[in-house]
């Protein structure tokens, strides 16, 4: 299939792109760059031995240049990545966080419809679940409260989506919701870029071990978990990206809408990531036990059977290789792309 990737040159589209290449596909990419560099994309290139990705720079809510890009290219699907993502900012940008990713998506799917590419997976994300009322969590455990602008951004595009589906059947919307994407492509030349201090934990623990931080706080050591600190379902970006090519058969046995929790099954602690990270890269990460963070809850993690059954996808990797690539990656890239 020619699949159009909107954010591609991200994190989780870079590697997917890889995915899609491997397993016999094309892509058109049209990205901002307002989180990204096209340096991505000329690594993905060289990885998969093509001579150039096509890409676009523009914004997707440009309504003419989209059109343009369904004009020229024959695209069975898209691969909805494009949007802004830090749960911090969104809390104190939420019109920025609200514009850019409900707006981009409905010109996006509004584009779509008129060219009658009615097929799209979208990435959403476990914090759909709020405070999840089953653990681990299935597709069907309740949504929950977002605590933030953008968890709600998600939220209501699920159900924007899964609306349109239910009006016109001849749309095929697969959303996927991630849990906690980490890791790095094993050959250390694409990965998660951040920008300013990162928010997540794999990217602080990559910084504090490549010298550019000094500590990393742990938000909590009082959760009822295992050790007390927070407990979530690390999955390598590499698995990740496979679920994408994977989902891609909901469109070819035309579905409708499906649901995936995408993720390993397995919990680990802020600790467990910590020392799994000190043993494998054989570095000591100092760390300092703080207070809880705000909006954060003890344990997160997924039934990823659904996904197993109706996709044939299963996480390959395990924390020992997320934490490697992580490090590779950072390691060979210090200040990024
Ligand atoms: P990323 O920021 O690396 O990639 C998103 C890309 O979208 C960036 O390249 C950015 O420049 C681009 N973009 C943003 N707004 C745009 C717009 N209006 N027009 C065109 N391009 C635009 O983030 P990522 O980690 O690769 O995440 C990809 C998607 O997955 C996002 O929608 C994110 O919310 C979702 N997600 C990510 C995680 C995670 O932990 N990384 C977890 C759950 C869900
Ligand atoms: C966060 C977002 C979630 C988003 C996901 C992926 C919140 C509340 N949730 O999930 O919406 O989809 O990122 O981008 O922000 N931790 C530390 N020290 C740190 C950083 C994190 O101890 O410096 C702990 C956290 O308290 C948590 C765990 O590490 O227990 C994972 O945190 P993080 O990587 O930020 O992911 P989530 O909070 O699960």
């Amino acid at each position: 299939m020619n699949i159009l990737v909107t954010g591609g040159a991200g994190f989780i589209g870079s590697h997917t792109l890889i995915e899609l290449y491997k397993a016999g596909h094309t892509a058109v990419v049209v990205d901002n760059l307002y989180n990204s560099s096209e340096e991505s994309l000329r690594r993905v290139a060289q990885l998969t031995g093509i001579d150039h990705i096509p890409f676009v720079k523009a914004d997707i809510r440009d309504r003419e240049t989209l059109e343009q890009i369904f004009a020229n290219n024959h695209l069975d699907a898209c691969i909805h990545f494009a949007g802004l993502k830090a749960v911090g900012e969104s809390v104190t940008k939420p019109l920025e966080y609200y514009e850019n990713n409900m707006n981009g998506t409905f010109v996006l799917l509004d584009v779509m419809r008129r060219h009658n590419c009615k097929n799209i997976i979208f990435s959403s994300s476990a914090t759909v679940y709020g405070d999840p009322a089953i653990i681990p969590i299935t597709e069907d455990c309740p949504k929950g409260q977002c605590t933030n602008p953008y968890g709600q951004t998600k939220s209501m595009l699920e159900q924007v989506m899964m609306d349109l589906q239910q009006s016109d059947t001849e749309w095929n919307v697969v959303l996927l919701r991630y849990f906690n994407p980490i890791g790095a492509h094993p050959s250390g030349r694409i990965g998660e870029n951040p920008n300013g201090i990162p928010n997540n934990l794999m990217p602080y623990i990559t910084q504090v071990a490549v010298g550019k931080r000094e500590r990393l706080g742990v938000f909590g050591n009082d959760y009822p978990t295992h050790d007390g600190t927070g407990v979530r379902d690390y999955i390598h970006v590499v698995d990740l990206a496979m679920a994408h090519v994977a989902a891609l058969q909901v469109v070819e046995r035309r579905q409708g809408l499906a649901i995936y929790n995408i993720g390993t099954g397995h919990g680990y602690s802020v600790l467990d990531v910590v020392n799994t990270f000190m043993r494998v890269n054989n570095i000591i990460i100092p760390y300092d036990i703080k207070p809880r963070r705000a909006g954060d809850i003890a344990t997160c993690y997924c039934n990823p059977k659904k996904a197993e059954r109706e996709l044939g996808w299963k996480a390959r990797y395990g924390l020992d290789d997320m934490c490697r690539d992580s490090w590779n990656w950072q390691k060979n890239n210090p200040d990024g792309y």
